[in-house]
């Protein structure tokens, strides 16, 4: 029995993290594509083929529900995959929609037209990719009306962290951080819409400040994956607890061990 994880590469590992908190007993195979890291500079088709190859790889795996652990997916992928692509009986979810419903103070499922919220304006800290699909707008604007979202598109910073270069990254991150300032001065709010940039959320908060509230993915999609389990029990699936990487399995678990703190080991899927 197990759900599945993919992602990009290493960054699906902080949602991953997140769900063995949450639900220490959910077997989880994860899926790193890292043979074609990032996504995030890619063009909708390619993040549509190869998002699509990993989901397949774990429904044949046995898992029934497979979290996108990845905005790019997410965002460039996800809509088209459950237009035509999920096979009956299977489930696919991504990332955006807990984020979307914490900013906007909403409860899961609720329905109603787009209101006035608390928060104006809002930085989001995303791929190219991400930035480019506007898909985080478009969520955005079916569940509020008067929020001004600034979109910074932070390239270099899943190449370096999957490089293991985390000063590169860090450096990188507060170039981004200023580049976005000079747009929106003061926001309220920041989304690191990136499920890789927890790695590096000390980073945006220094160089945020204390007055920006910071929403990070991982707890909340862990909240959300545990509250859709306990209406859907049946999508856990049939497969056994894995980490597969389609890259070099010793370098990611090398990588992977430093980031979770914990020994883990990868194996090769093609
Ligand atoms: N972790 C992916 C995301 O959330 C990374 C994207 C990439 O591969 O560029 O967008």
């Amino acid at each position: 029995m197990a759900v599945g994880i993919f992602d990009s590469g290493l960054g699906g590992l902080t949602v991953l993290d997140a769900v063995t908190k949450r639900l220490p007993d959910l077997p989880l195979i994860y899926l790193g594509d890292n043979a074609h890291t990032p996504y995030g500079t890619r063009e909708p088709d390619d993040i549509y083929n190869l998002t699509t190859a990993g989901v397949q790889t774990l429904f044949d795996r046995g898992c029934d529900l497979v979290i996108l652990a990845c905005n790019t997916a997410s965002a460039a992928a996800l809509r088209r995959m459950q237009e035509g692509w999920v096979p009956e009986g299977k489930r696919v979810l991504g990332v955006f929609v807990p984020l979307i419903e914490a900013l906007t103070e909403r409860q899961w499922g609720d329905n109603s037209p787009p209101r006035e919220v608390e928060v104006r304006d809002v930085a989001l800290f995303a791929t190219p990719a991400t930035v480019s699909s506007r898909a985080f707008q478009r969520e955005l604007a079916f569940r509020a009306i008067g929020v001004d979202v600034e979109a910074q598109p932070c390239g270099g910073v899943v190449d370096a962290i999957e490089e293991g270069d985390m000063i590169l990254a860090e450096a990188l991150v507060r170039s981004h951080v200023d580049a976005l300032k000079r747009r929106m001065p003061n926001p309220q709010a920041a989304i690191l819409g990136c499920t890789h940039y927890p790695l590096v959320e000390k980073e945006f908060r220094a160089a945020l400040g204390d007055d920006v509230a910071v929403y990070s993915q991982p707890s909340l999609v862990a909240d959300s994956l545990a509250d859709y389990l306990e209406r859907h029990s049946d999508k856990i699936g049939t497969g056994q607890a894995a980490f597969l990487t389609t890259g070099d399995p010793k370098s990611v678990e090398a990588k992977a061990t430093l980031f979770l703190r914990r020994k883990i080991s990868f194996d090769a899927v093609d």
